[in-house]
């Protein structure tokens, strides 16, 4: 079975986009195996770690290196992507020549609560990943107008 990293743009234990990375894992269980990566411990990106690299970060690399293709879930954040995908994809394309990204088949979907449900940042990450040689889907677009319980304590 074909496998596929899943790297989801937000940290948040409640996150609507970990739970539709993992409907989606579900909906495909009979063709795919989805294994969605941890970013929880990856710090962020700072070249002078290359001297002490964590684990999170080879564990990182690995997961990619071993996919067949990457799923790329993250909500929307000022119109953009989240910082937690861009910290992922960065470590991914380096150190210089080992962009553990590169050539791999990728597919861009998201949920936002906001009217366009991820639309403008999933536009903006299909630029990123067009310049680090993954070799994007360009259809189908998903974007899901997706609906948070708050619960806030005052
Ligand atoms: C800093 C920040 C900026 C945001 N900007 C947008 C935005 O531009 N468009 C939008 O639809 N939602 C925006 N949101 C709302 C998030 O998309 C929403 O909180 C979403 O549930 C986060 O995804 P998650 O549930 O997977 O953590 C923003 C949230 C934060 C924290």
């Amino acid at each position: 079975m074909k496998k596929v990293a899943v790297i989801v743009g937000s940290l948040r234990r409640d996150s609507i986009n970990k739970k539709f990375a993992k409907a989606l894992a579900h909906l495909a269980k009979d063709r795919l195996h989805f294994d969605i990566v941890d970013l929880s411990d990856v710090p962020l990106y700072n070249d002078d770690l290359w001297e002490t690299v964590p684990e999170s970060i080879w564990e990182l690399k690995r997961r990619i290196s071993e996919a067949d293709g990457v799923l790329f879930v993250s909500p929307e954040y000022n119109r953009s992507f989240t910082p937690v995908l861009k910290n992922a994809i960065d470590w991914g394309t380096c150190p210089h020549g080992k962009n553990v990204f590169s050539n791999k088949p990728g597919a861009v979907v998201g949920t936002s609560p906001g009217a366009i449900g991820s639309a403008v940042g999933q536009s903006q990450l299909r630029t990123v990943l067009a310049s680090i040689h993954v070799v994007t889907m360009g259809q189908p677009e998903v974007t899901f107008l997706g609906r948070r319980i708050c619960s806030m304590s005052t």
